[in-house]
């Protein structure tokens, strides 16, 4: 097949306006605006709220407060601490604590002026190590270790320690979270939900309504983005809307405005974490240990999940024979962190990356060396215990060595920076290991529905949900595959958990392995039925080879004039099945959280990058001039998909690292709270260079067709921006005491080549 062939089939509704998000959803009449009054002190008692005012508003039908909760006032979805709607204490700014519902939203907005709440105030922490001393944790600390790490750094040659720091990152997903509820009959509420997690929202929904989930549809046909931000968080906007209408038994929607969305949701955890690596007189590294402080914010959401999957990558992609990694989740005064692209594997690579930077600095050699030197290969046992197999870290980095010999790299940087006073070039070199399944091995299952109507087309409905990744164009090549036939008669149907039950979210980059997988088995069932149609139609023997391609019925290799419209009709009228649910749930994997060890990830993906900047010395500006990678596709089933997946992640991760800056104040308020506060990369932040080179290889048995999963692990290139930023500064001042803390913007740049050193 030509990439012509391939082109997203979405992708020119997307740009000309026709996909519709909940937003664009026809308004039935009688909806309610649903509005949100949240809290304005970061920590402190209610004293008293008083509703009466607002009630009396224009248009105003009621206002809901914990009161109003039929069943469980909880949204907590792995540790049930969180309230829908603040009873007595509020946590952090931004927590929701009433809800105002109207005829407009106008109206509602008018009403939220007229909520009145005093506070007691409480003391305020935003800092994870503060929250960490005063015995503040979210959740259990847990430890992952492997070998002896205490006896190993007393033979070490080399010993070196240090701390690192990594920023929030707001998801900034271009439709806001948002979700609209009708009541349906029986009791029951219908919700169209901008969610990665269907079964989420119906859970939470059921929870919150005191209704078993058989009552409660979720239907969602695409997010214009969510990178994580809606695998947990779109719940409570899914819960607001449905209260409403379960309620009132009135459609209602609600959908923030983009500083609302800013200031209630959570973001990337920002992690703060001590490192010591000891190498030896070799610069092979023996040893590792590092503690990781994740700023978790007010609540446990996802973060406990995104604190184990910073365990299983806090090494990267190298051999280390001794490693004592320890994670705490502490509790702090901001809103609750969350998934983002990387679920933490970033923030524990990122620390990685430090420690042999600074090692690197301190013995005086490129951090190239020690990084390449380390590299895993096939047969090493991870500190977690899976065996690795089918590893491509030391491929990856040499075909990009092919392209760019470290060596004269280096000495180009450094001819450069000689000739130049106030310009210095930096590089740094990323390699990245992500292992693919959901470190929660009871996630990693899936469903799908498929029918074949009697005219030959066909609908498609599984548990995955389209949030620009450009999922359902790999469902519909995966049944086109299996069936023979073109694209076009092929629908992908809204993701509905009336028709898909028990989804696990859309996330953990496994969402095309796991729902591919599920829609496979349902297609080879009946593809199996229509098989046997097909024989007897032809009048081939039992063990005749039938296969399906381009529309016809092939037998024994030869295009027969059996059409696949004929065949259908055919298996129609002899009352075949044409319809198929599958099922799938990788096998092979298994974690036990007691030990720390088992094969928890179905596979890895690798890859290398190479980043080089310019920094400009007067200005403390700069630019990234190049970053080229060469990335482990497996065998891509959708080349350009997969492309403009790296490529997003790469910018994202270079966002996340250099200019990208959450910010909140003392009092926990979001001081980065709109667009003109808080800079995420357009298009002349992009790399001046960007090139992407597929590693060629097999793929893995257990990823859809062998297509490797790609959503999250190019983000983790951008990590290398950081470093070669970095290396620039030292190029211009190497006494300065810049520190491990991203992100790297201008203003830390400038500081960094002015300080005192
Ligand atoms: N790409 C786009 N365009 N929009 C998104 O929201 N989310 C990312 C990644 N790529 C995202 C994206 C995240 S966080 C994940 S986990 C994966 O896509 C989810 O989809 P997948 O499992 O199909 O890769
Ligand atoms: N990745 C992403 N999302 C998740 C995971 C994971 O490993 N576990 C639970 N949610
Ligand atoms: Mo992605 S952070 O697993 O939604």
């Amino acid at each position: 097949m030509t990439t012509h062939s391939l082109a997203n089939i979405e992708a020119a509704a997307h740009v000309s306006g026709k996909s519709t998000y909940v937003d664009d959803l026809p308004v039935m009449e009688g909806t309610l605006w649903v509005k949100v009054f949240d809290a304005r002190v970061a920590h402190g008692h209610i004293r008293r709220l008083d509703i009466t005012a607002a009630a009396q508003m224009d248009g105003v039908v009621k206002i809901f407060t914990h009161h109003d909760i039929p069943g469980e006032n909880q949204i907590g979805g792995i540790i049930p601490d969180e309230p829908l709607l603040a009873a007595e204490e509020v946590h952090f700014q931004g927590q929701p604590i009433a809800l105002v519902a109207a005829e407009t939203e106008e109206q509602a907005a008018a009403a939220l002026e007229k909520i009145v709440v005093e506070m007691d105030p409480l003391p305020v922490i935003t800092d994870p190590r503060e929250a960490f001393r005063n015995g503040q944790l979210l959740s259990a600390s847990r430890t992952f270790s492997k070998g002896d790490t205490a006896t190993a750094f007393a033979s070490c040659a080399h010993v070196f320690e240090g701390q690192a720091e990594s920023g929030g990152q707001e998801h900034l997903y271009l439709e806001t979270q948002g979700a609209y509820a009708v009541p349906t009959e029986h009791d029951s509420v219908r919700i169209f939900s901008s969610t990665q997690g269907p079964t989420a929202v119906q859970r939470t929904v059921a929870r919150v309504l005191g209704v078993s989930m058989n009552r409660v549809e979720v239907d969602v046909a695409r997010l214009g983005g969510g990178f994580g931000g809606k695998e947990d968080q779109a719940s409570s906007w899914g819960a607001f809307v449905a209260l409403v209408a379960y309620v009132l038994k009135r459609p209602a929607k609600c959908i923030p405005h983009r500083m609302e969305d800013m200031r209630m949701t959570g973001k990337r955890n920002p992690y703060s974490s001590d490192f010591r690596i000891g190498l030896d007189a070799d610069f092979r590294i023996v040893a590792y240990e590092a503690t990781f402080y994740q700023n978790g914010g007010a609540a446990a959401d996802l973060s406990p999940a995104i604190l184990e999957r910073t365990l299983f990558h806090a090494a990267n992609s190298y051999a280390i024979p001794h490693v004592q990694v320890t994670a705490h989740s502490c509790k702090t005064n901001l809103p609750p962190n969350t998934a983002f692209r990387g679920f933490g594997g970033p923030q524990g690579k990122f620390v990685m990356e430090a420690a042999i930077d600074c090692a690197a600095r301190q013995l005086g050699v490129p951090a190239a060396l020690i990084q390449e030197k380390n590299l895993l290969s096939d047969g090493y046992e991870f500190h977690y215990g899976q065996i690795a197999a089918g590893a491509e870290a030391r491929n990856c980095w040499q075909a990009l060595e092919k392209k760019h010999p470290c060596k004269s790299v280096l000495s180009e940087i450094e001819t450069f920076n000689t000739a130049h006073r106030w310009k210095k070039k930096g590089a740094a070199w990323m390699p990245i290991c992500f292992g693919i399944s959901f470190t929660n091995t009871m996630m990693n299952h899936a469903r799908a529905l498929v029918h074949v109507y009697s005219d030959g087309s066909v609908g498609v409905s599984t548990g995955a949900v389209e949030m620009g990744q450009g999922v359902n164009m790999k469902m519909m090549q995966v049944a086109a595959r299996i069936f023979g036939i073109s694209l076009q008669r092929i629908k992908l149907e809204t993701t509905n958990t009336t028709r898909v039950a028990n989804t696990s979210p859309s996330a953990a980059s496994a969402t095309a392995d796991l729902n591919g997988k599920a829609l496979s088995d349902a297609c080879f069932q009946i593809r199996s039925r229509l098989e046997t149609i097909a024989r007897s139609a032809l009048n081939a023997s039992e063990n005749a080879a039938i296969s399906l391609q381009d529309e016809q019925v092939w037998l024994e290799g030869k295009a027969t004039d059996l059409s696949w419209t004929a065949l259908i009709q055919q298996a129609f009228v002899q009352r075949v099945n044409l319809s198929a649910k599958g099922h799938y749930a990788t096998p092979q994997i298994h974690f036990d959280k007691t030990t720390g060890k088992g094969h928890p990830f179905a596979y890895h993906v690798y890859g290398t990058a190479l980043t080089v900047c310019t920094v400009d010395c007067l200005r403390g500006t700069y630019s990234i001039d190049l970053v080229e990678v060469v990335h482990d596709y497996g065998n891509s089933i959708n080349p350009g998909i997969d492309q403009g997946q790296c490529e997003g992640g790469i910018v994202q991760g270079i966002g996340w690292m250099t200019m990208e800056e959450v910010a909140y104040n003392a009092d926990g308020r979001l001081l980065s709270n709109a667009l003109s506060t808080y800079k995420i990369p357009d298009v002349y932040a992009v790399p001046q260079t960007l090139l992407i080179h597929a590693l060629e290889t097999e793929g893995a048995e257990l990823a859809i067709f062998k297509s490797k999963a790609v959503g999250e692990p190019p983000l983790m290139y951008g990590i290398g921006a950081f470093f070669a930023l970095r290396n620039a500064v030292l190029a211009f001042h190497p006494q300065s005491s810049i520190t491990y803390s991203a992100p790297m913007t201008p203003e830390k740049v400038l500081t960094g080549l002015y300080n005192k050193g």
